[in-house]
């Protein structure tokens, strides 16, 4: 998800941090049911701090792994508000154990949809079941714009984006003015290389 909230100084507030390429729709990658994290161990630690870096700089309120490239079931968000302190959660292998009946309309983006939002219809609150970054069984009750988050970052790891809860045709609009930004982007590289 995005959203307009910019948190300056957050960026790079574990040294080694790094900022990763953010993949834009459609790519393969992005389509993928990702496979669960085998062990929570150093690697894993590392490439979730990637993903809090990445996300804050982007900036962003949540990023899951397929979208730099990494088809695993790791997501990061941090919805806290521009005068709140950070909140970052890193949830491994997430899953759904309950959701209310009741739902909630949000407007939701996407860091590799960039500058496209549309509002999707999801349950008010989940209760999700994973592992936090020390590997340790957790379970949590998300409301609000958390439970909209939290269900957006975990249908990533299911393959699935924010656009196909639109219309085909919406979706296909979308989905051809990502190709032209791609192109347009490739274009740029090239001509900064030449
Ligand atoms: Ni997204």
């Amino acid at each position: 998800m995005v959203a307009a909230i910019v948190k300056p100084g957050r960026i790079a507030y574990i040294a080694g941090m790094a900022v990763r390429d953010i993949i834009i729709h459609p790519d393969p990658r992005l389509k993928k049911v990702c496979a669960p994290v085998e062990e929570v161990d150093e690697r894993i630690r590392r490439l979730a701090d990637d993903m809090l870096e990445t996300m804050y700089a982007a900036p962003g309120i949540g990023l899951a792994a397929p979208q730099i490239g990494v088809t695993r079931r790791l997501i990061v968000m941090d919805c806290a508000g521009k005068d709140e302190p950070p909140r970052p959660h890193v949830l491994v292998n997430p899953e759904i154990v309950w959701r209310s009946e009741e739902t909630n309309v949000h407007e939701e983006g996407c860091l590799s949809i960039p500058g496209e939002y549309a509002e999707v219809e999801r349950p008010a609150e989940v209760r999700v079941r994973y592992l936090d970054r020390d590997g340790q069984a957790q379970e949590r009750h998300f409301t609000g714009l958390e439970a909209t988050c939290v269900q957006h970052e975990i249908d990533h790891v299911n393959g699935r984006l924010f656009i196909d809860y639109l219309s085909p045709v919406r979706r296909r609009l979308i989905t051809e003015k990502m190709k032209k930004l791609k192109r347009e982007r490739a274009r740029g590289k090239a001509k900064a290389a030449g």
